[in-house]
């Protein structure tokens, strides 16, 4: 494959130092690069910002700009909240269920656990600036892989046909939750 794994996903901030305190304190990743700019490096426009990275243990990252002469929102805020995030996978739902404890322990409120189709399991909450974030834990054998590859272009059909599930039966085998 061309791309080999996640680098970065970046989002716009409202504070840099509450997003440094926020992901390296209550989220345990390390803060491993910061850049600033007066002008943006790909279009020289001019932009003083700070742009600062955070690593998870794959080495992949989540990366932030805080920008205050920008104009615009920190994020979309005519879509609805939980559509646009950021999940990071955790190791095992033991280690799920006990982040929701010590998240909720840092004062946080967390939305969950959420089963999604016995695939993975989630909690929610919001960091700093209003960015959804979610932690997720597989939850299913491996064996389930290959099936819901095979079944991804079905459901995306159903999906471009129809556009709501009224016939979601067809391929999920149930009316509500999924049943193969
Ligand atoms: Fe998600």
């Amino acid at each position: 494959m061309l791309c080999k794994r996640l680098h970065h996903a970046a989002y716009r901030c409202l504070d840099a130092k509450d997003t440094v305190r926020f992901y390296t304190e209550v989220l345990g990743l390390k803060f491993s690069h910061a850049m600033g700019e007066d002008h943006v490096p790909s279009t020289g426009l001019y932009s003083p910002h700070i742009h600062i990275f955070f690593q998870m243990e794959d080495g992949s990252c989540i990366a932030f700009f805080e920008c205050p002469k920008d104009p615009g929102n920190i994020k979309d805020k005519d879509s609805p909240d939980w559509i646009q995030h950021f999940a990071f996978k955790v190791e095992s739902l033991e280690v799920l269920m006990q982040a929701k404890k010590d998240l909720e322990l840092k004062g946080l409120e967390v939305l969950g656990p959420t089963n999604h189709d016995d695939f993975i399991t989630s909690i929610y909450f919001f960091d700093p600036s209003g960015h959804r974030l979610e932690l997720t834990a597989d939850t299913c054998e491996k064996t389930m892989y290959p099936i819901f590859e095979a079944e991804a272009p079905k459901v995306l059909a159903l999906w471009d046909e129809t556009h709501d599930w009224s016939q979601r039966e067809k391929i999920f085998g149930s009316k509500s939750g999924y049943k193969r």
